[in-house]
């Protein structure tokens, strides 16, 4: 028996990732082959005959799983009876520019949101927030959408795991696909740690096959952590197809769950794991079971590591302090 549309949101979505996502959720790479949508899209009056033009071509496509589409720049029509919902609206970073700078114009976006979603959304609506500053935007809209779960309310780091994916794939010269268990800790930020501490290639410590500790403790950090930057430089756009693909991948695993033995990076309400501070939004190691997922216990984390958790930490504690002062 055909199953029943699941509804999607996307706001942003006449924006640049927005463009490359709604054809993979259209397509059924983030619900699966055999689930029916109903693509819910928003974006701001400016944008609104642009988002027009995406729907015609949602139209134009003929997705078999496409069961409706619904654009608009009304928030309240857009997130009504949403199942999952996908936040890329925003003040995207543009060359030259920090993150923080963006924090302002971002958080208010994030409040009212919030409100429209705990009011209209479906109840237990997955939430996935990939504009930035991302984990603070995710904050944010928890703390503005109370009655939401808090497991409910995460953000997207999963670009960063897959750059890893890509970044140690490229060093061995073995496929992407064989590399497992990277970890990103922390903010979807300059700060954040990508540790490849506990990966696998082939069932082998990546560690032991690279046996390059100078580029697996520096150059390979850099690099994951600049890519953001790098993509920014090189295309004078922040990266679209690779974060709307890894959106796609994120939705997928919490949905569906992550194969055996192997854990995914998600940006999720910390719970004091790993000493974490409580109450903020963190990259951890997770797995996803039944639609829910849970941080990877008793990894080892060794003194290199520990600095590095901290710092990326210290980082979030004070965007959130930066954030609430843009609140009042
Ligand atoms: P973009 O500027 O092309 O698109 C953003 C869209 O959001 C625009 O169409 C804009 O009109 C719309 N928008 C602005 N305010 C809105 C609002 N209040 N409600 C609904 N829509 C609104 O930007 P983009 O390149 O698609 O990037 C979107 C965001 O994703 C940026 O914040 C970017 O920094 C972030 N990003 C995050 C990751 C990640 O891994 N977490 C990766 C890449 C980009
Ligand atoms: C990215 O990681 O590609 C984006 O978050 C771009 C940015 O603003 O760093």
């Amino acid at each position: 028996m055909a199953k029943d549309p699941v509804r999607v949101l996307v706001t942003g979505a006449a924006g640049q990732i927005g463009y490359a996502l709604v054809p993979m959720i259209a397509r059924g790479i983030m619900l699966g082959a055999d689930q029916p949508v109903i693509l819910h899209m928003l974006d701001i009056p400016p944008a609104a005959e642009a988002l027009n033009g995406v729907k015609m071509e949602l139209v134009d496509a003929a997705f078999p799983l496409l069961k409706g589409v619904v654009a608009t720049t009304d928030a309240v029509e857009a997130c009504t009876g949403v199942n999952v919902a996908v936040m890329v609206g925003g003040f995207p970073r543009k060359e030259g520019m920090e993150r923080k700078d963006v924090m302002s114009k971002n958080v208010s976006i994030y409040k009212s949101q919030a409100s429209a979603l705990e009011k209209h959304a479906a109840a237990n609506c997955k939430v996935l927030v990939v504009a930035n500053p991302a984990n603070t935007n995710a904050l944010i809209l928890k703390e503005f959408a109370p009655s939401i779960p808090e497991k409910n309310i995460t953000c997207l780091t999963r670009l960063d795991h897959n750059r890893a994916l890509g970044q140690i794939s490229e060093k061995l010269g073995v496929q992407v696909s064989d590399v497992k268990n990277v970890i990103i800790w922390g903010n979807h930020s300059s700060t954040q740690y990508p540790d490849v501490t506990h990966a696998t290639v082939g069932g082998k410590p990546v560690p032991e096959l690279i046996k390059d500790d100078e580029w697996l403790k520096s150059g390979f950090i850099s690099t994951v952590q600049q890519r953001g930057a790098a993509i920014i430089k090189a295309r004078k756009l922040s990266s679209a197809l690779s974060a709307a693909s890894s959106a796609c991948d994120h939705i997928r695993d919490w949905v569906c769950g992550t194969p055996e033995g192997t854990w995914v990076s998600m940006g999720v309400y910390s719970d004091g794991s790993y000493n974490v501070p409580a109450g903020l939004i963190y990259s951890f190691p997770v797995t996803c079971r039944n639609g829910e997922w849970t941080i990877v216990q008793d990894l080892s984390i060794d003194e290199f590591s520990r600095k590095k958790l901290d710092l990326t930490a210290e980082e979030l504690s004070e965007e959130k302090a930066l954030a609430y002062s843009c609140l009042s």
